[in-house]
């Protein structure tokens, strides 16, 4: 198993261009299995554990893929197999995209029920609401989903999202592209993973209309063609690149970004004391260090992201006061906090609300990653924690990061990647 060995200490200032997103990379990977027709490449997708998973999914199901340089290339030809196995579903909840893309062009689903989550429960009752107001019969057996299409073929339908979901919307929009006639989404994400999504299934011949927003509406094709295409930036990471110029006193320059969809966090950095410049695709943040407590609610899109959370509770703790952070989308994805405490941060959780007290000196100590952004939490805390900050079980980490000691190191970081056992 490794782990990051982490001298804390150094400022972290230089440029770095943002690796392509993990969160659009995963249902535009499913929304192959739409097509037969021909062969996908796709450009800039990140070289992650998650990315490995799912293409082992896919090539399980039958299509033929082949990744190198960040371009993945992929046939779905062959597909036939409608069946996601629990030994691979189990180590990533993403895979639950492919029941969409495969219920709409097989007319039948067998998808293994995710597991748990770190921080607390990630039901799919509304991916699965979604498949049924368009058509699906859905029963659960054995720990599958098994979703069939008594008509044959899916019919378009109205979908009202009680609440905001990334991954059933991205489901609705995957079955509703071949059904029959015409189907609305209300209260869809509006997140950029979805954007780009409907961007992708309309480069392949969907139509779609009200892209970017949360009200969709998608006209059903006859039959979808395979593209070439290039993946978006990756918003999360560039937010944690950020995080750690902030948390270090330095500055960076992150390349390749689109600064409006980063909005919400770019105007959290500035009210903490930090300075931000934009252009078309780069941005550049310098601090002095001396953060100011700046209150947080995550919220969907564009509202601050909860997969920022963690990231921005770790660099509270070197604000000047206190600060409050509340996950409005994952009441308790806390996990970071006890592991943070134990670096010598003074942090209090009331429910979906942490309470950080700053500015605290931090000392380097072994750390428990729990979950991805748990983990970059805990690397922050150990750039600027004094001494040596060891954070175990990095497998976290690599399903959502690429490279990230490398990239930190190309910055003025000290981190090695070391092998553990552990008992
Ligand atoms: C996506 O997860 C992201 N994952 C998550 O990022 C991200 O935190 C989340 O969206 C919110 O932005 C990927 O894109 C692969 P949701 P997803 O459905 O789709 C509730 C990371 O760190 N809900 O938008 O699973 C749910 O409990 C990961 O990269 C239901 O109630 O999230 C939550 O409160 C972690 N029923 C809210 O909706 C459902 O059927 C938002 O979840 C589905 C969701």
């Amino acid at each position: 198993m490794d782990k990051l060995v982490i001298k804390g200490g150094h400022r972290i200032s230089g440029n770095i261009t943002a690796s392509g997103s993990k969160n659009t990379s995963l249902p535009i990977i499913a929304a192959t299995l739409l097509t037969g027709n021909g062969t996908f490449t796709l450009h800039r997708i990140p070289d992650l554990k998650d990315i490995t998973t799912f293409t082992q999914l896919l090539r399980q199901l039958g299509a033929e893929t082949a990744f190198s340089g960040n371009t993945l290339q992929i046939s779905s030809q062959n597909v036939t197999n409608v069946q996601a196995p629990y030994e691979l579903v189990k180590k990533m909840r993403a895979s639950i995209y492919v029941l969409g893309p495969m219920l709409a062009r097989f007319g039948h689903a067998r998808v293994s029920l995710p597991g748990g989550c770190a921080f607390g429960p990630r039901p799919i009752d509304l991916h699965l609401m979604a498949m049924e107001k368009l058509g699906a019969t859905i029963t659960i057996e054995t720990g599958f989903i098994d979703a069939t299409i008594p008509g044959g073929k899916l019919q378009g339908g109205h979908i009202v999202f009680p609440v905001s979901s990334v991954g059933a919307t991205g489901n609705a929009l995957m079955a509703a592209v071949l059904a029959e006639g015409t189907t609305t989404i209300s209260n869809a994400a509006a997140e950029p993973e979805i954007e780009t999504l409907c961007k992708f299934l309309i480069a392949m011949g969907a139509t779609i209309k009200g892209t970017g927003t949360t009200e969709l509406e998608i006209k059903g094709a006859n039959s979808l063609n395979a593209i070439e295409f290039h993946n978006v930036f990756d918003r999360i990471e560039a937010g944690t690149l950020l995080a750690a110029a902030a948390i270090t006193g330095g500055d960076i320059t992150v390349n390749g970004v689109d600064p409006e969809q980063m909005k919400a966090v770019l105007k959290k950095f500035v009210h903490a004391g930090c300075t931000v410049q934009t252009t078309e695709n780069s941005i550049t943040l310098k601090s002095q260090q001396k953060l100011l407590p700046t209150d947080v609610t995550a919220k969907p899109y564009p509202a601050f992201p909860t997969d920022m959370q963690a990231q921005w509770i770790a660099l509270m703790t070197q604000a000047d006061g206190t600060t409050s952070i509340t996950d409005k989308v994952y009441h308790e994805r806390f996990n970071h906090i006890p592991e943070l405490n134990r670096l010598g941060a003074h942090i209090e959780i009331h429910k979906n609300q942490a309470i950080v007290h700053g500015p605290q000196l931090l000392s380097g100590t072994k750390v428990m990653s729990t979950d991805l952004r748990a983990s970059a939490s805990l690397v922050l805390a150990g750039l600027v924690a004094q001494g040596t900050t060891e954070v175990l079980r990095v497998y976290h980490l690599d399903r959502g990061y690429e490279k990230i000691e490398i990239k930190l190191n190309s910055l003025g970081a000290d981190i090695s990647r070391e092998k553990y056992n552990e008992f």
